[in-house]
């Protein structure tokens, strides 16, 4: 819908979930500095997103926005600068309504959204070199026509400036009882669609009354979605929740699993822990090579259940290749089979398979790959 973006899911960091609206330049400057020391940016992670709250409350006098200067008093260019001078990208949050989502909720003061400033706000962001917009709606209405109208014009917007930017779209928010961005195809507006409510770390809320979802529940309801998928167009399942404390939060198989699982939609894989302060397990989660390998093939194809079997995922890799996940939901260690047939690979007992995590070869037999699951992780076969 944009050109000049990546063919791939953009990957990187997101200041939200960890910060909320308590996000400063001085944390933003750290969590890039934590991308290069680690060595995650150069397994991938080059984006690193500035979300809610970085406006003033108000525009400048000629209208336009502008950072808020107690918190980022050298200024959004500045930090783009930053960034760009590290070899990463810069995003940033705006609100496709009249309101930034905080805004709407009472949480942050003001009114800054971009609606009806789409071309002077676009031109901002360009202005400031913005390689990725995330564009929140956050509003009690949700009329369809409306919200592709809102999200068509900054769309356009974007592309009159001829700065090419990833365009992150959340048609979800604020939106009672439905989700809209699931609900129509907006592959030709944005580069990635927010297709759930807001993932919270635990492994299922069981649908509560919050909207937030668990890493499980965001699995189901984006496996109907994969044949939305392919290049520069992605159905975005929220943040990664690797590395982040919750109540009562996930196992490291749980997190494992939330990897995978992204990997197999072809999902952006966009950090959301506090980079500063990660464990080896963390960082060894997010920077698995053969994994982001596999998010990131070029081919774009997204994985989806296997005869409806919400646990055994495949997705179809290059010219021939295949991954197949295999997640074990139960609540204890259990072997689980997938046969070659529903693969659509022969009979062959010659097929054998790599697990992307552990590097373990397995060898088919009977005409089934069988492999042994713990609690609520996943295997990722690689099938050569
Ligand atoms: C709702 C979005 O889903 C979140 O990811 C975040 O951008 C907040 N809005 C910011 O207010």
């Amino acid at each position: 819908a944009i050109d000049g973006v990546p063919v791939t899911p953009p990957m990187g960091w997101n200041s939200w979930n960890t910060f909320g609206c308590n996000i400063t330049e001085q944390i933003v400057r750290e969590q890039a500095d934590a991308l290069v020391v680690t060595g995650l940016r150069d397994a991938g992670y080059r984006y690193v997103v500035v979300d809610d709250c970085w406006a003033a409350p108000e525009r400048a006098d000629d209208g336009s926005l502008q950072a808020d200067p107690r918190r980022f008093p050298s200024g959004m260019a500045a930090l783009g600068q930053y960034l760009h001078d590290r070899g990463l990208k810069f995003g940033l949050y705006a609100g496709a309504d009249d309101k930034t989502c905080t805004q709407f909720l009472g949480t942050y003061p003001g009114a800054t959204g971009s609606r009806g400033h789409e071309g002077r706000d676009a031109q901002t962001f360009a202005d400031w070199q913005v390689d990725y917009l995330k564009y929140d709606w956050c509003s009690s209405n949700a009329d369809h026509d409306d919200q592709v109208s809102a999200f068509t014009a900054m769309r356009d917007a974007i592309r009159d400036t001829g700065r090419p930017m990833v365009y992150s779209i959340n048609p979800n928010s604020g939106v009672a009882e439905s989700v809209p961005g699931a609900e129509f195809d907006w592959g030709g507006v944005a580069t990635m669609t927010r297709v759930t409510n807001d993932i919270t770390p635990v492994w299922s809320t069981n649908a509560d009354d919050s909207g937030a979802q668990g890493v499980i529940d965001i699995v189901d309801a984006v496996a109907p979605l994969a044949s939305r998928v392919g290049p520069s167009a992605f159905n975005d399942p929220d943040m990664l929740v690797v590395g982040v404390d919750g109540n009562p939060g996930l196992t490291l198989a749980q997190q494992r699993t939330q990897m995978s699982m992204w990997a197999m939609m072809a999902a952006p894989l966009i950090a959301g822990n506090d980079l500063t302060r990660m464990s080896t397990q963390t960082l060894d989660l997010l920077g698995n090579r053969a994994v982001i390998v596999i998010d990131q093939d070029d081919r774009v194809s997204a994985g989806a259940p296997v005869d409806d079997d919400a646990e055994i995922w495949a997705r179809a890799i290059g010219d021939k290749g295949l991954v197949v996940s295999l997640t074990n939901r139960a609540d204890h260690p259990r072997a689980m089979s997938v046969s070659l047939g529903s693969l659509g690979l022969v009979g062959d007992a010659t097929v054998s398979a790599v697990d992307a995590w552990t590097g373990r070869r397995y060898q088919a037999a009977n005409g089934e790959l069988t492999v042994d699951v713990a609690v609520n992780d996943t295997v990722l076969l690689q099938i050569a």
